[in-house]
């Protein structure tokens, strides 16, 4: 039954995306505007989310065999190349950008170019780190002001880096992101299981300065999209690595989330929000949801991960989607960040995790990480 409605998700997926990528041939997407999607081309290249359409795409090519979901992604991954040349734009967000797209993209067609790609992605990753403390460090400034910031979506962007070693076999890399994952176990992992979204480290001698908020909803809350992040990104760095460690944090995150899904209906912005607050995050509850399978699939006992994914993906499905072939988006109600102006609206890694997530549940496992 369950699985039936698995593959009816899946094929109104595919339907909806061979109208959707056609009448946003050209576009970069992001969020909708009643319906239709942003273009980031122009707005901002450099954009952290610029890669999943794209990798939505790659997703549905893979399932579907359907050459024009490939020709879409392409046309994206090749629009790319401008934020390669604008050093402000390369951050720690490079696995997003270029693993999902390029590298998997080169996997999938032996394509030299998107090899290419995802091995600068990862050289200019790897430059990133910080031997003081540790740890990859997150966004850019010219004055040195976030010198010393590193966040836990990072752990996300390892695979480029495990990809990179394996690839012209070099242990640089790897080295390099088991030395950031072996630091936010230690420095972002609560007590509870729970994880900070950003850690301060004095960038010069890599002593911790200590956390801050973020984009959840105070520091000592917990992000719902950040404890979604640690949960999944463990379980990578363990699929890579096969290090115990990382395994075992991932199931004490996910115990930790598993305890909060009981309580509530909807993914709330941070699971420390007040009841009155309304504001959801779609996202979170996808990317949960891949956490859980890739954690399923590292175990021998993994179906209260399996039951965890299947319900979030169902919850999203009964009333979390934009059925109408006429909007541009999958999921609704979706937040960048607590404290934006804006709440519950569309955003695209959203739609990109969701599919990942119906189509792992549909017994697939497409190349993605
Ligand atoms: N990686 C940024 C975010 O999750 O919003």
């Amino acid at each position: 039954m369950q699985e039936n409605r698995m593959q009816e998700i899946r094929s109104w997926i595919i339907d909806k995306e061979r109208i959707v990528s056609a009448r946003s041939a050209g576009k970069i997407p992001y969020r909708t505007q009643d319906g239709v999607f942003e273009d980031m081309t122009e707005k901002n290249i450099c954009w952290w989310t610029n890669g999943f359409y794209a990798a939505l795409m790659l997703l549905l090519y893979q399932t579907s065999k359907e050459e024009t979901f490939l020709g879409r992604a392409v046309e994206i991954e090749e629009k790319l190349d401008r934020n390669f040349m604008d050093w402000e734009g390369m951050d720690h967000d490079s696995g997003f950008k270029w693993m999902l797209t390029s590298a998997v993209r080169y996997e999938l067609t032996g394509d030299k170019a998107a090899r290419n790609r995802a091995l600068l992605a990862a050289s200019d990753l790897a430059g990133r780190f910080n031997p003081a403390g540790n740890f990859i460090r997150a966004w850019n400034d010219d004055t040195g002001a976030r010198a010393g910031w590193a966040i836990i979506d990072c752990l996300m962007n390892l695979p480029l880096l495990y990809w990179a070693s394996e690839e012209i076999h070099d242990p640089r890399f790897r080295t390099i992101a088991m030395l950031h994952a072996d630091m936010a176990m230690r420095e972002f992992i609560r007590e509870d299981g729970s994880a900070h979204h950003i850690m301060r480290f004095d960038p010069e001698t890599g002593e911790t300065v200590g956390p801050l908020g973020g984009q959840g909803m105070c520091e000592g809350s917990s992000w719902t999209r950040g404890q979604a992040w640690a949960l999944y990104g463990f379980a990578l760095s363990y699929r890579y690595t096969k290090e115990e460690r990382y395994l075992e944090t991932a199931k004490r995150v996910a115990a930790y989330i598993l305890k909060e899904l009981e309580k509530r209906d909807h993914m709330p912005v941070d699971f420390c929000q007040p009841e009155e607050i309304p504001w959801e995050d779609s996202t979170a509850a996808a990317i949960m949801a891949c956490g859980f399978l890739e954690l399923e699939s590292l175990v021998t006992d993994g179906e209260t991960y399996h039951e965890a994914a299947r319900d979030l993906i169902l919850k999203l499905a009964e009333d979390r989607l934009s059925r109408s072939f006429e909007t541009d988006q999958l999921l609704e109600k979706c937040t960048a960040a607590y404290h934006d102006e804006e709440h519950d609206f569309t955003i695209i890694y959203g739609d990109y995790y969701f599919t990942l997530a119906v189509l792992e549940l549909c017994g697939e496992k497409p190349i993605c990480t």
